[in-house]
Parts: structure tokens; C-alpha cells; sequence
């Protein structure tokens, strides 16, 4: 089993331990590992180009750590317990060493069709075990995976396609999703109308729906494992080899492909996961992420693999058949370890307690949150209804280009508070400044959080774009990483993360652009121009609020609503449909014409009287006229 920190006195020792000397730390931590060669510099790194390499010179394959390095002593244990979407379906229990053969065989499958080191291989494809099996044989021979979110619409896959330049895709015929079954390989088949670089489809058999098999391009899963060998010798790769692309919103443009490489990867998944919810032998562990967004990458493939522990992989959704599956689940795998998000927990609540009660949750040891900030009420009703007041909630803090966890709890070890991020985890040095980036030294501060020395999973570069890279994380402030997230550091250092202070919104834990949702609304015939703002929501945290402007005033504003969340289902997908549309005559711009979001924000949390100085506005006048509409819309 990995290093754990066992006590407070242990965290803070290790802590200091990793800011004193880092490259000793981090080399510590990576001996554990599997390497065909050793690295010979731990660290190299600017945060002006930016340029950070760690363990150069090494050499690895992190399937082979996360499978291959288990099979003697764990060859036998559970890695998944596979919960499908209908209780009334039989699950799966797949040992570490079915995984392994799974794992060799497709393996060996990619390498038949051509596949090679370095090559991007897009999958889509639901919860089932075969996304892990598909992610791991794409890091078995060296190809990068590039995980897009089966939710995403056609023409968001395209993008994402195309921009990773990738020639093979790997889906299913289609996906159960609670009452729903989505024809998701139809999906694939429009994105790749305009995705011509693609030369093979691998699709596996989930739903058994009839789908289009276009001769020549695309291919049974079933049929090609039949005929694969298990056995596969992993590729060596560089420590600095790009291990995935991920692609995430941002301020501007259309969503960036963040990079991840291998060793300080797989270094630091596998160290936060064991430190951050010390799991145990016996533990059985559950995310309930997607495996689209960082969390299922590093929190539900990588980390727990790494770690060799048992988890749940869940095909459903929280409220299906009812929204006691989440308990039913913990309840029957006697799960230990609950990961999950806010917007869950919110809506869970909301359901009511009939729900939750008559579960016994008696097995679970420690609770998870991530991906927005938890309000009070939902930790309280976590902490008293699910947890029993038994088990510590780690509050876990990071990002999609962090690669892992920065700042959370260690389950059972840091005292916790509602809310509170607290800690960092050793070898990350947070740093909060003030606008000119100034920073601010002491507790009691709030400002704009940084990180100004690199950890292992920081990310490397935006896929074909390193100036973007730059640009967008490094140069706000002279060398440090900026978050765009909005922090305070209390009276006893903990660190509270008070949300985005960028255009980036975060609706039910899903990150989106404004500009990203503006470009979608602007692609509907009726429309000229729109802003977008975020506003408190009770369950997602945040909503989506859209000012619109369209060709015609006088239209049926019901209609245009109906007609701009088809068109934004169509371009992103149905997570980034706004909640609430309203139709304006103009919008509050400078005389330089750039649009007031102050303004917009203010009339989207319903603080009309609120609004401040206006007089820098080229029309005042259209102020008035949003704020009347806007009681109608509210
Ligand atoms: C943004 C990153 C990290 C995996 C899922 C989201 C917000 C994330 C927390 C938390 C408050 C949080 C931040 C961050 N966020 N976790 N525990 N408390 N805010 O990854 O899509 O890259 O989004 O999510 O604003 O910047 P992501």
C-alpha cells in the first residue's frame, strides 16, 4: 500500500518536508513505482514559458503500474464493481486481473488497426467497464485519449475531434441514461460528417439499439476482442509524454485541450487519492463522477487503480428509478468511501428525507465533495443525514488542469469545517494576491488564489496551442499558475474557495465559458447578439442567465426561448441550456462597446437597485428597460 500520512503531526511534518526540498519529496513518493527506467532529474521547470518537466529521462507505462504491478499480491481482488443503470440488471465485479487481460486484448485490438504512440484516440462512450478498459489500452501502447463527455452534442465532439487531430473514435450503439436511452453512436455519425481525419470507429454493443455501420470505417468491439490476443507487453514511454487531453472551458474562445503527461501524473493522482480519503484494504470506494470530466479520470480510473483499491463504477443518474438510488448503492456494495458533487447532494435534498432514512449508510467511513463550493446547508444536511455525523467530509479543491487534488482535508486527519477547502496538500504552495498581484501574506486575507511552485499533475500546455497555455494560467501574475478562483485564508489559514472571478460559470459542477454559451445563442436564426451571466441557483449552483437581442422585438418571446435552448442543445448539449432567456432591446455597453456584465450580474440575482455607476454607459436607457424586464423573467 502507498505512503499515508497518518496523523496531523505526520501532515504538517510532510508539508514542510515538501516545501524545503520538493525534488527529494516527489522522488520519494515516485520510488514506489513501476519504472523501465529511472528519470534523472526530478524537476525542471519556468512558469514564464511555461515549461515544467518532471522526472525527465524516465521511463514508464502507468497502465502497467495501475494493473501489471497489482496482479501478484491483488491479482484477485475487485478493481470495479459495475452498477448498471437499471437495478433490475445484473452488475459485473471485474478482479485487477481481468482488467489486465481486458486491458492486453484491446490493447492489442488498437495496435491491429494501426494505432500508435503518440496518436490521439477520441473515446464517447457511457459508464460501463469498458471506457476504463478503452482508457487504459490507449495509455498501454502510448496513444494520448482524449475523453469527450457523452452528454456533449455532435458538433461539440466534432470540435474536440478535430482539434486533437485524432483518427480513431471509441463508442457504443447507444447509452441508458435514467429513463432515457441516447442513440450515441447516431451522435458520432453526425460529428464525423465533418470530422474527415477519422479512419475507424470501434463500436461496442451496450444498448443493442439498431445503429448505421458504415463498411470499411467502423467496427464491432465484440468482433475484434474475439480474435485479440491477451497477452501485451506495455509501451515504454517518457516521463513527459502526454498521457491525455482533456478539454475544458475557459474565458474566451471555444474550449481548450488541457494536457496531462505521464509520471508526475500518475505520481500525484495516486499520492492525493491515499492521502486525501484514506482508503483501506477492505475499503470500497465510490465516485460518482463522469468519466468525461477530470474527476472520473484521476478519481475513478487512475488514483484508485494506482492505489489497488476496490471501487463502484456507476452506469445511472442519481434519481433513477428513484432518487434513493445513491443510498441503495451505498447500502448494497457497503460502500466506504462517497465521492460526489454539491448540485447532487442539493437535489438529493430537495427530494426529501423519506429517501435517505430508511437506508442503513452504516459501512460509510468517509464523504467526499467536489467541483463548486458547498453551501453550509447542503454540507449540514451531507454531514447529519448521509454521514451520520460519523464521517469526515473532505472538501476537495482543484481543477481540471490541476490534475489532482490541491487543497482538501486528509479524511479523519484535518479537522474540517463547513464549507472550507483548509488545507494544502503537501508539495503545493498556495499563494492569494490582491488585483496588482501583490501577495498577501498572513491569514485573515482574500484575493485571487495562485500556486506558485509546480506540483507532478500540473498542466503541461492547451493541445497545439501553448501560448494559450500562457497566456491564459501564466501570465495574469509573474511566475505563479493562476486559478481564476476567488479565495479566502481565515483566521487559521484555511482556505475557503469563494468561485470563479473570471467569465467562467459553474453550473451543477459543470464548467462553462460565458462566451462558449454567447456563441451557441448567437448561432440561432433569430438572434443578433447576447451576454450571458451566471446567477445563484439553489440546486446547481449556478444558472445561466441569457440577454438576448434578437431580430424582432415584437416576436413571441416563448418561442425564441424554445427556438435558443434547441439551438444551444444542438451546438454544446443540453447541460449548457440556459435557465432563464430574456429579450432585450439593447444591452448596457461602454462607449468603447464593451458589454457591462457588472450591470447583467447584478439584475440576474434580482439586486436591481443595486447597480452602481452607470454613467460610463453609452445608453443608460436601456438599463431601465432590462431591470423591467427582468422582474417579468426573475
Ligand atoms: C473549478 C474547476 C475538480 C474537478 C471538478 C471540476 C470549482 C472545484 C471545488 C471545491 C469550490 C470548487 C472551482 C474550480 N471547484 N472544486 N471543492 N470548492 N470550488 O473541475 O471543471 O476543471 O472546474 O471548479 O471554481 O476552478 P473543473
Amino acid at each position: 500500500m502507498a505512503y499515508k500520512i497518518n496523523n496531523l503531526q505526520e501532515y504538517q511534518t510532510e508539508y514542510a518536508a515538501s516545501v524545503e526540498n520538493p525534488e527529494a519529496f516527489w522522488a520519494k513518493q515516485a520510488d514506489r513505482f513501476q519504472w523501465k527506467k529511472k528519470w534523472d532529474s526530478v524537476l525542471d521547470w519556468n512558469f514564464s514559458e511555461p515549461d515544467v518537466k518532471w522526472f525527465s529521462g524516465g521511463q514508464l507505462n502507468i497502465s502497467e503500474n495501475c494493473l501489471d504491478r497489482h496482479l501478484k499480491d491483488k491479482g484477485d481482488k475487485v478493481a470495479f464493481f459495475w452498477e448498471p443503470n437499471e437495478p433490475s440488471e445484473t452488475g459485473r465485479a471485474i478482479t485487477y486481473k481481468q482488467l489486465h487481460t481486458e486491458v492486453c486484448r484491446f490493447s492489442n485490438v488498437l495496435k491491429s488497426l494501426g494505432a500508435k504512440k503518440g496518436e490521439r484516440i477520441c473515446i464517447y462512450m457511457p459508464m460501463i467497464p469498458e471506457v476504463v478498459v478503452a482508457v487504459l489500452a490507449c495509455a498501454r501502447i502510448g496513444a494520448i485519449h482524449s475523453v469527450v463527455f457523452a452528454g456533449f452534442s455532435a458538433s461539440s465532439l466534432t470540435d474536440r475531434i478535430n482539434d486533437a487531430k485524432a483518427d480513431l473514435v471509441i463508442t457504443s450503439d447507444g447509452s441508458f441514461r435514467g429513463n432515457k436511452t441516447i442513440a450515441i453512436k447516431d451522435i458520432v455519425d453526425d460529428a464525423l460528417e465533418n470530422s474527415p481525419g477519422v479512419k475507424n470507429v470501434i463500436v461496442y454493443k451496450r444498448t443493442g439499439q439498431p445503429v448505421k455501420m458504415k463498411s470499411s470505417r467502423d467496427l464491432w468491439w465484440n468482433e475484434l476482442v474475439e480474435k485479440a490476443s491477451a497477452e501485451h507487453k506495455a509501451e515504454a514511454v517518457e516521463s513527459e509524454d502526454p498521457l491525455f487531453i482533456l478539454y475544458t472551458s475557459g474565458s474566451t474562445g471555444k474550449p481548450k485541450g488541457v494536457v496531462h503527461t505521464t509520471a508526475g501524473y500518475m505520481v500525484y493522482s495516486e499520492y492525493s487519492f491515499s492521502n486525501v480519503f484514506q482508503c483501506e484494504k477492505n475499503s470500497i470506494y465510490w465516485s460518482t463522477a463522469d468519466i468525461g470530466w477530470i474527476t472520473g479520470h484521476t478519481y475513478i480510473v487512475y488514483g484508485p487503480l494506482l492505489a489497488g483499491v476496490t471501487s463502484v463504477l456507476f452506469e445511472g443518474i442519481p434519481t433513477h428509478p428513484t432518487p434513493s438510488r445513491f443510498w441503495e448503492v451505498v447500502d448494497k456494495y457497503k460502500v466506504t468511501h462517497f465521492y460526489t458533487a454539491p448540485t447532487a447532494i442539493r437535489s438529493l435534498m430537495a427530494c426529501g428525507l423519506e429517501h435517505v432514512t430508511p437506508y442503513k449508510l452504516e459501512s460509510l467511513k468517509v464523504l467526499g465533495s467536489v467541483g463548486e463550493p458547498i453551501n453550509e446547508e447542503a454540507w449540514h444536511w451531507y454531514d447529519d443525514y448521509v454521514g451520520k455525523n460519523n464521517c469526515p467530509i473532505v472538501d476537495t479543491w482543484w481543477q481540471t488542469e490541476t490534475g489532482g487534488i490541491l487543497i482538501s482535508p486528509l479524511a479523519g486527519i484535518t479537522k474540517t469545517k463547513p464549507s472550507y477547502a483548509t488545507l494544502p496538500l503537501p508539495g503545493i504552495q498556495p499563494v492569494i494576491v490582491d488585483s496588482e498581484g501583490q501577495e498577501l501574506e498572513g491569514n485573515d486575507v482574500e484575493g485571487n488564489l495562485c500556486i506558485k511552485f509546480p506540483w507532478p499533475s500540473i498542466l503541461r500546455t492547451t493541445y497545439g496551442d501553448h501560448e494559450r497555455c500562457r497566456q491564459t494560467y501564466f501570465s495574469t501574475y509573474k511566475n505563479l499558475y493562476f486559478t481564476g478562483d476567488g479565495c479566502r485564508r481565515d483566521e487559521d489559514g484555511y482556505y475557503r474557495i469563494l468561485g470563479r472571478v473570471d467569465d467562467v460559470i459553474n453550473v451543477s459542477g459543470h464548467r462553462m465559458g460565458t462566451a462558449e454559451v454567447e456563441n451557441a445563442i448567437n448561432e440561432d436564426e433569430a438572434v443578433i447578439e447576447s451576454a450571458v451571466v451566471g446567477y445563484p441557483h439553489d440546486i446547481k449552483g449556478q444558472g445561466i442567465y441569457a440577454f438576448v437581442i434578437c431580430e424582432d422585438f415584437d416576436q413571441d418571446h416563448d418561442k425564441i426561448r424554445q427556438s435558443i435552448l434547441a439551438t444551444v442543445t444542438r451546438i454544446i448539449g443540453p447541460i449548457a441550456k440556459p435557465d432563464k432567456v430574456q429579450i432585450v432591446r439593447g444591452l448596457p455597453k461602454t462607449r468603447s462597446g464593451k458589454i457591462m456584465r457588472r450591470i447583467l450580474r447584478k439584475i440576474a440575482e434580482g439586486d436591481v437597485f443595486n447597480l452602481g455607476d452607470i454613467s460610463t454607459l453609452l445608453d443608460p436607457g436601456v438599463v431601465e428597460e432590462i431591470k423591467k424586464g427582468a422582474l417579468v423573467t426573475l
